[in-house]
């Protein structure tokens, strides 16, 4: 099976451990034994810490989104060093790229790819580009909930959701782009225009993005009707 898995930047560059990157090497050597494997990886604080700086120097919207870019390449090369000779030793920079170098048979890790969209939209266009049967999500909470459980105590997670009821998500009051880990509207229509089967996890523990091969777990993205 072919899978994409996306690693939010806030996930696997929390505190600068580098035991986070050896924990998903292992996992994903694991899944790579018997499934085509490639993965996507966020920028997290340090992406935003960098951007930052950035808008106060007063470049355009697109310069700092190709910061962010940047780094998000560099997350994808620490966690190219912790999978070693499993992984392919180059970030590729796009879509064909990263289908070229899967030709190697190993594991394909790379981060953004132009500016004006998120990882997870990278993550869903990966998955339509190379036909990935599964594309899982590892986020810093459990699923999707239908506000921010970081602020709202009584939010509820959906075990299963349709993209159209996440557009809606998106442009109520409770949720915002940018105010907690969710997807942006690019990934939501990619997932909604190839029914790509997509599941939602907390990526806190590595072992959950193999779980939802295998388990009911997090939030899954279901087809329209
Ligand atoms: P992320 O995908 O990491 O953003 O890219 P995020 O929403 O902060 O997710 P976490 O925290 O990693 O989970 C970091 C930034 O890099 C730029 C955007 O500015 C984004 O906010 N970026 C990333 C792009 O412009 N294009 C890309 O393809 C990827």
């Amino acid at each position: 099976m072919r899978i994409v898995v996306t690693v939010g930047g806030s996930i696997i560059i929390k505190n600068h451990d580098y035991r986070r990157f050896k924990d998903y090497a292992d996992v994903l050597k694991d899944m790579s034994a018997e499934n085509e494997v490639f993965v996507v990886v966020g920028g997290g604080k340090t992406a935003r810490d960098y951007i930052g700086i950035a808008r106060e120097l007063g470049v355009s919207e697109a310069l700092c989104d190709d910061v962010g870019i940047d780094v998000t390449r560099l997350n994808a090369r620490l966690l190219i060093m912790a999978l070693g000779e499993d992984a392919y030793p180059v970030v590729p920079h796009n879509f064909r790229e990263a289908l070229e170098f899967s030709s190697s048979s190993k594991i394909i890790v790379m981060g953004g790819t132009e500016p004006a969209h998120s990882t997870d939209a990278v993550g869903s266009i990966l998955a339509e580009f190379v036909g990935a049967e599964l594309l899982i999500n590892a986020t810093s909470v459990d699923g999707l909930y239908n506000k921010d459980p970081n602020k709202y105590e009584d939010a509820e997670m959906f075990e299963e959701v349709k993209p159209s009821e996440m557009m809606k998500l998106m442009s109520s009051n409770n949720i915002q782009a940018g105010t907690y880990e969710f997807f942006d509207m690019t990934a939501i229509q990619i997932i909604k225009r190839s029914s790509i089967k997509t599941v939602i996890v907390n990526g806190n523990d590595a072992q959950n993005v193999k779980r939802a091969m295998t388990e009911k777990i997090g939030t899954l993205i279901v087809p329209e009707d």
